[in-house]
């Protein structure tokens, strides 16, 4: 079977204290699986800010041995908004979170180096060259591919799936109640991406807040024993304390390798065509996705025609299979 072209658009936490690690292992496993071709790693703030997702996806290419895979770095900020209000909640999280249960020295800057010029063209230019072939799998921040959409609207009829991670439906949000982070870091490039035309795919908390990293797995990643291996267990220990202390949860989601694992699987989830709107207004709200699953069901009629594809609903099993299969 032919790999899928994939590339990958992440806000890579993995190696900033506090943060989630979910992006570096959505990355191992695009890398490790045979169905995916990953063309690049574009980069964008999300998890942590550029300057420190660059060198953290650097440093993990290195352990993995990985260096010809291109790290383009993206947008250093929302397309519109501006991003120190939630940075700030962020940092104030990080604080505590570190204080509490990280035990991890700092990790030396990476050898490699970035590849030159900027995500948003690096998306364009590898789309328009293979028409119909590339599916881009956004895990951080939609910025990255709303720039691209917005430079060259050929984009949006080019590419064959736009896979966005973001959301929350018929679940609670984990910014508000309502709001989920990616969206909610940036929601009107959420905005641009549904209303370019593209297929857009949408990969919601409804489905990832259903997957688990539990800690048998984390140990079965450091019984392989290469340095990847480790290395992810090292990193994912901390940030397990954390989802099982604060979250009250049996593990850590995994929300990013989910996105990825659909690329190659589709089987895996559910999609439910629908027309989703995202809210742009509200200070506890701005980021909120609204989907209309039936027509008819709201007083007020959807405000336009389908515009994507949700999951909501995943084969979970079928997931952790390809997922600890493809690590392990
Ligand atoms: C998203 O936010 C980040 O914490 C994760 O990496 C994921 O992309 C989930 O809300
Ligand atoms: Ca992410």
């Amino acid at each position: 079977m032919q790999p899928k072209a994939i590339i990958l658009d992440t806000d890579p936490g993995i190696g900033s204290p506090g943060s989630d690690v979910d992006d570096a292992l959505a990355i191992v496993l695009g890398l490790l699986h045979p169905g995916c071709e990953l063309l690049g790693l574009t980069i964008v703030a999300g998890n942590v800010p550029l300057e420190e997702g660059v060198p953290n996806t650097l440093r993990l290419l290195e352990i993995a041995g990985r260096p010809e895979v291109p790290v383009v770095p993206g947008a250093e900020r929302p397309l519109l908004r501006d991003p120190r209000p939630i940075r700030e909640l962020m940092a104030s999280r990080r604080r505590q979170t570190v204080e509490r249960f990280w035990d991890l020295p700092p990790f030396a800057p990476p050898r490699l180096s970035a590849a030159p010029g900027r995500a948003a063209e690096f998306i364009a230019d590898a789309v328009r060259s293979r028409p119909g072939e590339i599916t881009i799998v956004a895990i951080g921040p939609c910025t990255n591919i709303a720039t691209a959409l917005l430079m060259d609207p050929a984009v949006a009829a080019s590419v064959a799936e736009i896979v966005l991670m973001g959301g929350a439906i018929r679940v609670p949000g984990v910014v508000t109640p309502a709001v989920e982070f990616n969206f909610g870091y940036d929601p009107e490039s959420v905005a641009v991406v549904l209303a370019s035309g593209a297929p857009v795919t949408l990969v919601p908390l409804d489905v990832t807040t259903r997957t688990f990293m539990l800690p048998e797995h984390i140990e079965r990643l450091a019984a392989v024993g290469t340095p990847l291996h480790r290395f992810l267990a090292e990193t994912s220990r901390p940030w397990l304390r954390f989802a099982m202390a604060v979250r009250e949860l049996r593990g850590f989601w995994l929300h990013d390798p989910l996105a990825l694992a659909y690329a190659v699987d589709p089987a895996i989830l559910t999609l439910t065509p629908m027309h989703v709107a995202v809210d742009l207004g509200g200070e506890l709200t701005a980021g909120q996705l609204l989907g209309y699953p039936e027509s008819g069901r709201f007083l007020r009629p959807a405000p336009g025609p389908i515009n994507a594809r949700v999951a909501l609903d995943l084969d979970e099993p079928r997931f952790m299979e390809l997922f600890l299969t493809t690590l392990g």
